[in-house]
């Protein structure tokens, strides 16, 4: 089956992108790179789930027991990163804040630890590097480390990224190149010719006609799609807080630093010094985050804020001197699986790209290499090396956005 885009009449766009978010711009990025003329829609570019995000990649210590598949899904993601990275710094011009300093994971009590034990049990069967280290080592590498903790482990592999400056990046390599746009306002709702997506409505009911169509819109995704037959997107909020501080670099952690206290999952991420701003000469540290089964009402609550600073400063009892400048609440896109929605669907003309979870930021690369590959060619015929093709293939599979249809995907060609 011939699967690429039709002709596209003059004045008519290869592909709208319905959301800004660093999804939608990475698909809309590659897309242009990939020879395609692309039109991006938000009113509010990058204040989705993007501005809440910390930047983790982080596919070991975020894994869930019994979510094997989203574990290789998100080994595959983090492996794109780093040309991503440099790729993306050489089209904008702009560093992302890319640091792959890895990461010390803490227990504080005796419950968190068999946990911890239970951590790099799973990353052993899925031959991901971690190791247990002696508190003391782990003191050795990071100083700034509280008194009361119990066990710890590096994992050398998960990094974190600036997300707000990879998507300053990629709006300005959508916006400089000759062949893209992002446009600041709404979609009311997607144009529908025989059978066909054939573009996006915004707010002023201008019709941005398409080749295709990719919904990367996060938890909104769903209600825009809600009414059009043969599509089936369960995408709910799950809201999450973060919080941003300034501290001095003597107080700021050389790797990410994430713990367990009293069963609880916190991190803090800290950057590189600030070179400009108001901030110059500081390390933000950013403190994450709450995970709630509750709509995006952007409202930070005392009681979040309080659990994630308690928690925090017992990994890291030196942010009580840093100052606390921003909490940012935002419902991120999950689905039943926690696997997201990739590709084409039964409707021709329409692909999606949303249901990241929480892992919008380490699959921003993956997803946009796997969407265009479903615009242009042969979808999954993504170039990712891999210890373990088989499975890495099998997680790619599961990410088919036909799966909650009312049709059964058929996993042969698309739409
Ligand atoms: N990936 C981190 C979070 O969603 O909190």
């Amino acid at each position: 089956m011939d699967r690429r885009l039709p002709a596209t009449p003059a004045g008519t766009r290869d592909l709208v992108v319905v959301g800004a978010g660093i999804i939608g711009l990475a698909v809309a990025w590659r897309a242009l790179e990939a020879g395609l003329s692309v039109t991006v829609l938000d009113p509010d570019p990058g204040d989705g789930s993007t501005r809440a995000a910390a930047g983790m990649i982080a596919p070991a210590t975020e894994a869930e027991f019994t979510e094997d598949t989203a574990l290789h899904l998100h080994l595959t993601g983090a492996s794109r990163w780093l040309s991503f990275a440099a790729d993306l710094e050489a089209a904008s011009g702009l560093g992302v804040g890319l640091r792959e300093s890895g990461t010390l994971t803490l227990a504080y009590d005796g419950t968190d630890a068999a946990l911890l034990r239970r951590i790099l049990a799973l990353h052993t069967r899925h031959a991901v590097t971690s190791e247990r280290l002696a508190i003391s080592e782990a003191r050795r590498r990071e100083p700034l480390l509280g008194q009361r903790l119990t066990e710890a482990a590096w994992v050398p592999g998960d990094h974190a990224v600036d997300p707000r400056a990879t998507h300053t990046a990629l709006w300005r390599a959508v916006d400089a190149h000759p062949h893209g746009a992002v446009v600041p306002r709404a979609v009311v709702r997607l144009d529908v010719d025989a059978g066909r997506v054939v573009g996006a409505v915004d707010e002023t009911r201008h019709l941005h006609r398409a080749g295709a169509t990719v919904v990367a819109a996060g938890w909104a995704s769903a209600s825009l799609l809600a009414d059009l037959p043969g599509v089936a997107v369960p995408v709910r909020p799950v809201k999450g807080q973060t919080l941003r501080l300034q501290a001095d670099p003597e107080l700021a952690p050389r790797h990410v630093v994430r713990g367990l206290v009293q069963g609880r999952p916190v991190y803090v991420v800290s950057r590189a010094p600030a070179t400009e701003g108001p901030w110059k000469g500081h390390c933000e540290l950013v403190i994450g985050a709450t995970t709630e089964e509750n709509p995006d009402d952007r409202r930070a609550t005392a009681g979040g804020v309080f659990a994630l600073l308690r928690d925090a400063r017992v990994l890291l009892p030196a942010i009580d001197e840093a100052t606390l400048v921003e909490a940012t609440p935002r419902a991120r896109p999950s689905t039943p699986d926690n696997v997201p929605l990739l590709g084409p669907t039964h409707v021709p003309g329409l692909h999606l790209a949303t249901g990241h979870h929480r892992n919008g930021i380490l699959l921003a690369p993956l997803t946009a290499d796997v969407v265009v590959a479903g615009l242009t060619g042969s979808w999954f015929d993504v170039d990712v090396p891999s210890a373990d093709p088989a499975a890495m293939l099998a997680a790619l599979r599961a990410t088919d956005p036909r799966r909650f249809s009312p049709t059964d995907p058929t996993t042969e060609g698309a739409p």
